[in-house]
Parts: C-alpha cells; sequence; structure tokens
C-alpha cells in the first residue's frame, strides 16, 4: 500500500515584510534539506506557504529550486475586469502560485464571503488548473448547540457543488473557528471525528475520496502536531501562527515524515 504524503501549508495571513519573508523562506528551505538528507524525499510531506500577495515575487524567487511550493489567501472568482481590490486566477497563476486558501473563516466573516460565493470560487480555481484548498469549521456556539455536523455538511457539499463527477486535486481544511488564533485546539480524537465525516460526505461524490487530503487547522504547534496528524484521516496540517517561526514549522514538518513509506 502506498502511504499518502502528507500536506503541511502555512498560511501567513497578514504577516508579512521582505525582510521577515527572506529569514523564514531562507530558514525553511534549509531545514527542508536537511531534513531530506536525513529521511530521504519520499518520506517528506509536500509542504506550502501562502504568502500576502504582495511578496509572491520574492518568495517565488527565493523558493526557486527548493521542493516548496506557494499558494494564495483567496482569489477573485471573476476573471479580469472593474472589481477592484481583487486578484484574478490568473494573475495568480503568473507568479506560480497552484494553490489557493478558499473559504476560509475569516474571509468569510470579514469579506462576508458566503457558501455560494465560496462554491464558484472552488469551481474557478479547478478549471484553472489551481489546487483549492477549502476551510470549513463550526463556530463555538454551534459546537455547543450540536450544529458541529450539519455546519460541516452544509459548507462541504457547498463548496463542492459545482465541481464534476470524480473529481480530484482539492484539499479540505477542517478549521474550527474556536480553535483559530485561540490557542485551543481540537483534541485528535475530535479532528479525527470530523475529518472521517468529511470523508464519507467526499465519498459520494468522487473515487478518489480516500487520497484527497484532508488538513486539521487551529493552533496546531511544533508540542500537538505530532498527535494530531497521527490520526488516520488528519493528511496534514494548515498553520496560522507557527507557521511564521521557520523552528516551529520545520517542527511541523518533520512530525509529518511517513514512518514507513
Ligand atoms: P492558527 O494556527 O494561528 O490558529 O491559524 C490557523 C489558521 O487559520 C490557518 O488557516
Amino acid at each position: 500500500m502506498t502511504v499518502k504524503r502528507k500536506l503541511i501549508a502555512g498560511n501567513w495571513k497578514m504577516n508579512a515584510s521582505f525582510s521577515s519573508n527572506e529569514a523564514l523562506v531562507k530558514a525553511l528551505v534549509t531545514g527542508l534539506d536537511a531534513l531530506k538528507a536525513q529521511v530521504g524525499q519520499p518520506s517528506l510531506p509536500d509542504v506550502l506557504v501562502c504568502p500576502p500577495a504582495p511578496y509572491w515575487a520574492q518568495v517565488s524567487a527565493l523558493l526557486e529550486g527548493s521542493s516548496i511550493a506557494q499558494g494564495a489567501q483567496d482569489v477573485s472568482e471573476h476573471d479580469k475586469g472593474a472589481y477592484t481590490g481583487e486578484l484574478s486566477l490568473s494573475m495568480l497563476k503568473e507568479f506560480k502560485v497552484d494553490h489557493v486558501i478558499l473559504g476560509h473563516s475569516e474571509r468569510r466573516r470579514y469579506q462576508f464571503q458566503n457558501d455560494s460565493l465560496i462554491c464558484h470560487k472552488v469551481f474557478q480555481a479547478m478549471n484553472a488548473g489551481l489546487t483549492p484548498i477549502v476551510c470549513v469549521g463550526e463556530t463555538q456556539d454551534e459546537r455547543e448547540q450540536g450544529q458541529t455536523w450539519a455546519v460541516i455538511k452544509r459548507q462541504v457539499m457547498s463548496a463542492l457543488s459545482m465541481l464534476p463527477v470524480d473529481f480530484d486535486r482539492v484539499v479540505v481544511a477542517y478549521e474550527p473557528v474556536w480553535a483559530i488564533g485561540t490557542g485551543l485546539t481540537a483534541t485528535p480524537v475530535m479532528a479525527q471525528e470530523v475529518h472521517a465525516y468529511i470523508r464519507s460526505l467526499l465519498e459520494p461524490r468522487t473515487t478518489h475520496a480516500k487520497a484527497l487530503r484532508i488538513l486539521y487547522g487551529g493552533s496546531m504547534n511544533a508540542a500537538n502536531a505530532q498527535a494530531l496528524l497521527a490520526q488516520p484521516d488528519v493528511d496534514g496540517g494548515l498553520i496560522g501562527s507557527a507557521a511564521l517561526s521557520s523552528s516551529d514549522f520545520l517542527s511541523i514538518i518533520s512530525s509529518a515524515v511517513a514512518r514507513n513509506p
């Protein structure tokens, strides 16, 4: 049986500067090379960083020759035109940005993005050949009111509703809103339960459900990554604050090294 390669993705959110990016990316590239020398390329997880858009050119130059990919934090559902402040998929492609986070709870909350808009973005990103990372997750109130499953089902089914049968390449990220930036983390058991449920939602839609990656996000850090990543349906992490420290991010990457490739 081939072991599914995990994906460790850093969402830098609105945290970057030329100097901090340079230090962070150089340390990541060096650290990943050292890990590769130790465990071999086949055992490494896939690694992705998602900086703010103005830094794509700088980061893609720094990543040149490394195996680290670059992603965006959102994208417009439109191709081009009078959409002030928006970024298009063709712009992402020009900067070699091949992943895009969609439906992050901070975009849902502060930019008022709804399920219908997110579903259009997912469809367009797939059509353009990018890999969407679709974020879903319940709030604290929703969890307390026993609505976790209903919220996850609504968000997953809606986000994927325009995709053709048997889609592949999509990544889903389970990010409980109450765990983002709070220091609270879903326990490995809680994360596993929701991830298994998400996979069960994918199964009727695609024969690739088992191979698709479902990431956990929400205060994942160097201390808790190992236990979360050991769960059978946790295929990686979408990391916020710990992705801004090269040592923390590299430690999470080490926790995702395949034990028996
Ligand atoms: P934190 O890791 O800072 O909780 O953020 C998680 C997140 O929102 C990743 O997209």
